[in-house]
């Protein structure tokens, strides 16, 4: 009876244990990612960023007709046209808007609305003084231009959250309105004023459990700038020989992201309550590095993209747009996003930035954005201003209409939409590689610069488009992101760490991982403090080498040699290293550390870490190095591809849709595991591709 009585009181815990547990596993459950192909009534958005305020009412007719004809769906419309909607305080007109969306309706043409707070209006900046931002030298933006705010002032959170409730409620039941743009752009300018630095010290406050402790992690002790109170601690601002303490001005920019991240999900909350079952999105800007966009997105349904990749110097730097675009994805864990602007001209504002290409390149940049996971594009803009500092950023149009060839390109890809729906739809990138990018590594080198020619984003470029070049799609990943899923992580100059992140990374290789460190790695804790270990410090025994001594290069010429490796030529900075359990896979070729490892390969648990100790301008030495990273992993690199190719894969379980993109105007050819189906032609490609000048393929495997 007894254990009749103990047996039925142990299923009665069980069965409590298991509802608890199912309870909790409903709270928790991932929301699904969102579908924006099913947002847009089962199509890809195909749009235009469109401002009818510029025109003159008797156009838009003539406007959403040609693009109609072109195969849009889509417009982004408003988010500059506050003193429009709001032309006197809490007096509010939408009609305009209202006629606008009625004749892009009548047309098939759904709209997502911006709201407008980028660009406060006049009368309300004469007002509220105080809402202009104020720069290092403690002189205020004049009025007349945008992005011009303080993020912290009391008066502008008031008029954004009237002008928000304001467009939410007027559209809450528009049907021709599916979602909403917060902003533009947010991340400028940093603000210096009393309201920021008050904010500041609270956020100090919230942060560190007390003064001392602040005064501790910072090592104020340095030049004696103890604080006594709160009240004390500064702003980063101009100071004598411009010298600030790096550990304040690392809070700073952290303190200055999460502004931004407030004041976004300030907006999404006020949408969000007023228009439950309009997705909202905040358009952002790839490496843009104000904003820690790891932490950006949780108030967002989806990420948007501003994607300007001829901006990027070089016309052939399509690996640069790439990691933009892998970047974007890889800030809401790899969901799919939209780009909210695709170049579709000459971008310039005071002088055109580029030479003209032809119109078939910006065709292949927006394939690529949908490659590397955009489910959707809509064009900036439909024509070009004839008002205002953009009269040189060319739209589809220019200001006269004509139908360009830019216009009749993408007026083809209107088309080719309703073709590569089908292949793209439920797809997404499934990559082994992850690229770590390290927003405090980012700021800490901002605040110091290594050396006059170090770039942290170019050490990022080179180990990725190593990858892409042997056809391995490529994550983007933050220290808060889930490791598990890979098999090489990159983490190029991971120059400040915390405990979490490298405990994070030896357990990555404790499983079984390939971890690649470069140079500068392991140097800083997360208060922007050079750690007192050996470096590389927390990886000291992972990498299995010891750094005792460096060498920035200051104008000298050095050289790696190594078994496979021949001879390359270094730069930047020379990391001299002494292996303790690592095998030497390159030494540096001048000087008196010449014979000394520059790059070695540490077995570690199930794993490996390898740790290059340099930087080379050639790419065949980050081939290598990705080759002897996926020798490793157990991962099979793909064939190299020319030079001025792409290949891209979207993918869901055995449904598999190859992108190829040609950037050049030569053909080349690409061989493939098997023939594919081609979309866009529905003709059978055989696995020998020729890829013609500036085209594109979308290959789908035969079901
Ligand atoms: C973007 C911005 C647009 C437009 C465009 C071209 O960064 O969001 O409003 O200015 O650049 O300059």
């Amino acid at each position: 009876m007894k254990n009749k009585v103990s047996g039925y009181f142990l299923l009665a815990v069980a069965a409590l244990f298991l509802t608890l547990l199912s309870a909790g596993a409903q709270q928790t459950a991932p929301k699904p990612p969102f579908d924006l192909i099913q947002w847009n009534g089962g199509k890809l958005v195909y749009g235009v960023d469109y401002y009818p305020e510029h025109w003159d009412e008797s156009q838009w007719e003539k406007d959403a007709t040609m693009m109609q004809a072109a195969g849009i769906n889509f417009v982004r419309l408003g988010e500059f046209a506050w003193v429009k909607m709001e032309p006197a305080e809490g007096r509010f007109d939408f009609a305009w808007l209202d006629r606008a969306l009625k004749v892009l309706n009548a047309h098939g043409i759904k709209a997502a609305l911006g709201t407008p707070t980028a660009s406060p209006p006049a009368w309300l900046m004469a007002k509220f003084p105080d809402i202009a931002a104020m720069d290092e030298n403690g002189v205020r933006y004049r009025y007349g231009s945008r992005r011009n705010y303080c993020l912290h002032s009391a008066n502008f959170i008031a008029a954004t959250r009237r002008i928000v409730t304001a467009l939410a409620e007027h559209y809450k039941n528009h049907p021709g309105v599916i979602g909403w743009q917060i902003d533009n752009e947010l991340g400028d300018p940093y603000c210096y004023d009393a309201v920021c630095q008050a904010a500041f010290q609270k956020w100090c406050r919230a942060k560190y459990p007390t003064l001392e402790a602040l005064n501790q992690a910072w090592g104020t002790i340095f030049w004696g700038h103890t604080y006594l109170a709160w009240s004390e601690i500064p702003l980063p601002w101009n100071t004598h020989y411009n010298l600030h303490n790096p550990s304040l001005a690392l809070d700073y920019h952290r303190f200055f992201s999460d502004g931004s991240r407030d004041y976004l999900k300030l907006q999404a909350d006020i949408l969000r309550a007023a228009t439950p079952d309009k997705p909202i999105t905040h358009n952002e800007m790839g490496m843009f590095d104000r904003v820690d966009y790891s932490q950006m997105n949780t108030a967002i349904d989806f990420v948007s993209f501003d994607n300007y990749p001829m901006f990027n110097k070089d016309y052939a730097s399509y690996f640069q747009a790439g990691l933009a675009l892998d970047l974007m994805r890889g800030s809401k864990v790899n969901q799919n996003f939209l780009i909210m602007e695709q170049e579709a001209g000459l971008p310039g504002n005071l002088s055109f930035f580029a030479r003209q290409v032809s119109a078939d390149l910006y065709r292949v940049w927006a394939y690529q954005a949908l490659a590397h996971g955009a489910d959707g594009v809509c064009y900036f803009r439909w024509r070009t201003s004839r008002y205002g500092s953009e009269q040189y950023w060319q739209g589809i149009l220019d200001q006269d209409s004509y139908p360009t060839t830019r216009y009749q390109t993408v007026a083809r890809m209107g088309k080719e939409m309703a073709q590569v729906g089908a292949a793209l739809r439920g797809t997404k990138v499934a990559s082994s590689v992850g690229l770590l990018v390290s927003p405090d590594s980012r700021w800490a080198f901002h605040i110091q610069p290594l050396v006059k020619n170090f770039d942290y984003d170019r050490q990022l470029r080179l180990y990725y488009a190593a990858f892409r070049r042997t056809r391995m799609s490529v994550d983007v990943l933050f220290p808060s992101s889930d490791f598990s899923a890979y098999k090489i992580i990159v983490a190029p100059s991971l120059f400040v760490v915390d405990k979490a992140l490298a405990a994070k990374l030896t357990a990555f290789v404790q499983n079984g991982g390939t971890l690649l460190l470069s140079y500068r790695s392991g140097v800083k804790d997360e208060h922007n403090v050079v750690t007192s270990q050996t470096l590389p410090g927390p990886f000291l025994d992972l990498v299995g080498a010891a750094i005792h001594e460096y060498d920035p290069q200051i104008e000298q010429e050095q050289t790696v040699v190594g078994p496979g490796y021949s001879r390359f030529s270094a730069q930047v900075w020379f990391d001299i290293l002494e292996p303790t359990s690592a095998q030497v896979l390159a030494t540096y070729g001048k000087g008196h550390y010449a014979g000394k490892a520059a790059a070695t390969l540490n077995p570690y648990g199930k794993g490996t870490v390898i740790y290059v100790g340099t930087e080379s301008p050639s790419p065949v030495f980050y081939e290598r190095l990705a080759a002897r990273a996926a020798q490793a992993a157990n991962l099979k690199l793909g064939e190299t591809l020319p030079e001025g190719v792409e290949l891209a894969v979207r993918e869901n379980g055995a449904k598999r849709t190859i992108l190829l993109m040609n950037y050049t105007e030569s053909t080349h050819e690409i061989l493939l595991d098997q023939d594919y189906q081609d979309a866009l032609t529905g003709k059978t490609e055989p696995k020998k591709v020729a890829l013609g000048p500036f085209e594109v393929k979308v290959l789908t495997n035969p079901r």
